[in-house]
């Protein structure tokens, strides 16, 4: 598994601290300034008009702040949300009920939305189009199907896997918002934010250096946080310094990088197993006893922003920058290696 301390999931012990950590308004939400930006016209748009907005669909990786989003468009509309997730929608009739339980304008919000069963995405579509759905009475050649009315609702999906949504449902959101990971410098005012909500003694210098180890998560940088605070209280003053973020961190197997246990395993075997690749992603689970999808939904987006990996036609590759993260001397013709300038004739 990978370790809790940077996995970029929600672990049980986030759950209480989140709730507290959530930003609350549009105006509160730090970073993703393009979304921000977008997701402000088309509130203020609809509030002017006094029409629910367009569907919202909300893609990115775990932990950047995709519920939270949800959360708040449905405060800015001063509307009531109601929460419920892909994997909770195994039978159309547990969306029926929801469905035709919303009240005009509520925000409804599917979380994991590309888990939702296929007769209940079936439904979704004329709901999300029409306000309308199709409840089916009856079984065998005497069913029915009794059309019925519903609210007008904005839905919010939130996924981690944007590309397997199919199409039909892609298409019947007016505006897709995509996460982006988060600058370090963003993930300081992430953690000041957090420092004073939780009453930690954060020193700026101990701000940057848990920023950098991040992952360009703000779940990360919270619980990073949370578990350099204890060894600050524990075994110093309580301060939050840079030294006592590094030496904290370094007793949970964050690196420089913030690549843990596992994010090492995928690269050492990346570069000692497959001579540095291509390998495919599912050879490279094996070699290091994961499911492909941890390694690739997991590992694979953040290896890649932090320039340690590319994914190629042909597989997944090691960078230059990851043979010299393991202090290792890259091979002459791997990826983004300053190539040999090229001759001159003069030269
Ligand atoms: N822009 C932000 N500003 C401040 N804090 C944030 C921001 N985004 C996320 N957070 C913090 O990170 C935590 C995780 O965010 P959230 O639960 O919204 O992520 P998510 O994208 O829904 O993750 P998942 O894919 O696992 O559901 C929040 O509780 C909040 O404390
Ligand atoms: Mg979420």
């Amino acid at each position: 598994m990978t370790d809790p301390a940077v996995s970029a999931h929600a672990e049980p012990e986030d759950l209480d601290s989140e709730a507290s950590l959530r930003p609350r308004r549009l105006s509160e939400f730090i970073g993703q300034p393009r979304v921000r930006e977008q997701l402000q016209l088309v509130l203020q748009g609809a509030l002017r008009r006094g029409d629910p907005p367009d569907h919202v669909l909300l893609s990115g990786p775990p932990g950047l702040g995709k519920t939270s989003l949800a959360m708040i468009i449905a405060t800015e509309l001063g509307a009531a949300i109601r929460v419920t997730s892909g994997p909770a929608l195994e039978r159309a009739g547990d969306l029926a009920a929801m469905l035709s339980n919303l009240m005009p304008g509520d925000v409804l919000f599917i979380d994991e939305i590309h888990r939702v069963a296929r007769p209940a995405e079936e439904m979704l579509y004329l709901a999300m189009e029409d306000f309308r759905v199709d409840v089916v009475v009856g079984k065998g050649p005497g069913a029915t199907s009794i059309p019925l009315d519903i609210a007008p609702f904005t839905l919010v999906g939130a996924t981690t896997r944007a590309g397997v949504l199919t199409g039909p449902l892609r298409d019947r959101f007016g505006f897709t918002a995509h996460m982006e990971f988060y600058e370090p410098e963003e993930l300081e005012l992430v953690l000041r934010r957090a420092g004073e909500i939780l009453n930690v003694d954060l020193r700026p210098d101990g701000a940057e250096e848990i920023a950098g180890r991040s992952r360009g998560t703000p779940r990360i940088a919270n619980r990073l946080l949370r578990r350099v605070r204890d060894y600050a209280e524990v075994r110093a003053d309580g301060a939050v310094t840079r030294a006592v973020a590094r030496a904290a961190l370094a007793v949970y197997d964050v690196d420089e990088l913030g690549l843990d246990r596992l994010d090492r395993a995928v690269l050492t075997a990346l570069v000692r197993s497959f001579g540095g690749g291509p390998v495919g992603v599912s050879t490279l689970a094996v070699a290091v006893g994961e499911e492909p999808a941890t390694v690739e939904e997991v590992c694979e987006p953040y290896l890649v922003r932090a320039g340690m990996l590319a994914r190629t036609p042909r597989g997944r590759v090691a960078t230059a920058g990851a043979w010299r993260h393991l202090n290792m001397e890259p091979p002459p013709d791997a990826v983004g290696e300053q190539s040999e300038p090229p001759p001159t004739l003069f030269g």
